[in-house]
């Protein structure tokens, strides 16, 4: 059967591509067609150092017949950003895709974390998203059409000890999906996040006997598809890892509703189990899809009793 998700056309910044689950999404956004920015700069997994990762995967990628261009900028800086968009528009002159993928690493429990620590961290996941996004937005306006990939993870979603700063970016850039995929959606573009699992440097000794499993390219597939004009999703975020692939939302319950007289902390105390039941809970589409909730709950206009 012939290729049905195809990026053919299409400029995709891929950051992060120099190594493991970033060099996976590059060649294969290529192998369908995409001429790839491939940003990289190289570092350790703290974050230190360079080397020239992403001219390798490029070579890779050329060898391959795909097109791509080499970005050795940090995605932690606003002029790296810059730098990286301006790259992919002044060699294909313009830009459809952005797949933020770079990450480092920084585990600490807090009591033990540094200020560096923690800065070191939000720079190059979330305020890198940022620092990639602004550039790149005013063309994905104006050309009516986009798709952006972010990058999540389990530990922030779900939690994982020693991982404040790393948790804490990782679900901002939740934050960040959820928000632009608002102001995106009447422009025509579409913004999702993923939450791997693969086997990488990143995850070495941690994956145990099935490591042979956490193939990166389980998740390029993913990417791909959500960078290509086929994704028609919005919104959502998609946990990929060993050839499973499933879906995390947030969600939210009625709960409990103790009258319009301002509850006491001893009701609240008394209707705690109520209030965490996760019973009936809705997957709301925007903030105020709650805000619908709460006007149901409290029989308010558009609740069932209006
Ligand atoms: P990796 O360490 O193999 O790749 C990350 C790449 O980002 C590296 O090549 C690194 O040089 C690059 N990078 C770091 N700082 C950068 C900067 N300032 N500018 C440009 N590039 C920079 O790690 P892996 O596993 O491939 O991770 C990719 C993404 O997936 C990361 O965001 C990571 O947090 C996320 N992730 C990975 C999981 C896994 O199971 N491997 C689990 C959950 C999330």
């Amino acid at each position: 059967m012939s290729a049905r998700v195809t990026l053919d056309g299409r400029v995709v910044v891929v950051t992060g591509a120099g190594n493991g689950i970033g060099r996976a999404h590059a060649t294969t956004l290529a192998a369908r067609g995409a001429s790839v920015v491939v940003n990289d700069l190289g570092g350790t997994v703290d974050g230190s150092g360079s080397s020239g990762a992403a001219e390798q995967v490029v070579a890779e990628i050329r060898a391959a017949g795909g097109a791509a261009v080499a970005s050795t900028d940090s995605v932690a800086t606003a002029a790296g950003g810059a730098d990286l968009v301006g790259r992919a528009i002044d060699t294909y002159g313009r830009l459809d895709a952005v797949i933020h993928n770079a990450g480092i690493l920084r585990d600490r429990t807090l009591a033990k974390m540094s200020d560096e620590d923690v800065s070191a961290v939000l720079d190059v996941h979330l305020a890198g998203a940022f620092h990639v996004l602004r550039p790149a937005w005013p063309h994905l306006v104006a050309q009516g059409y986009g798709r952006i990939v972010l990058t999540s993870s389990s530990s922030g979603l779900f939690g994982n000890f020693g991982q404040a700063n790393y948790g804490a970016a990782k679900t901002g850039l939740i934050g960040l999906m959820n928000v632009l995929a608002l102001e995106g959606a009447r422009r025509g573009i579409l913004v999702n996040a993923i939450a791997p699992t693969a086997a990488t440097r990143m995850t070495e000794n941690l994956l145990g006997e099935l490591t042979d499993r956490f193939d990166p390219q389980h998740v390029a597939a993913v990417a791909t598809f959500l960078a290509s004009e086929q994704c028609q999703l919005n919104r959502h975020i998609l946990t990929v890892g060993g050839g499973r692939v499933g879906r995390i939302f947030l969600g939210v319950t009625p709960g409990w509703y103790g009258g319009p007289t301002p509850a006491s902390p001893d009701d609240i105390l008394d209707a705690v189990d109520e209030i965490c039941r996760l019973d009936d809970f809705i997957v709301p589409d925007s903030g105020a899809d709650e805000v619908t909730l709460i006007q149901r709950v409290l029989g308010g206009p558009s609740g069932p009793s209006a």
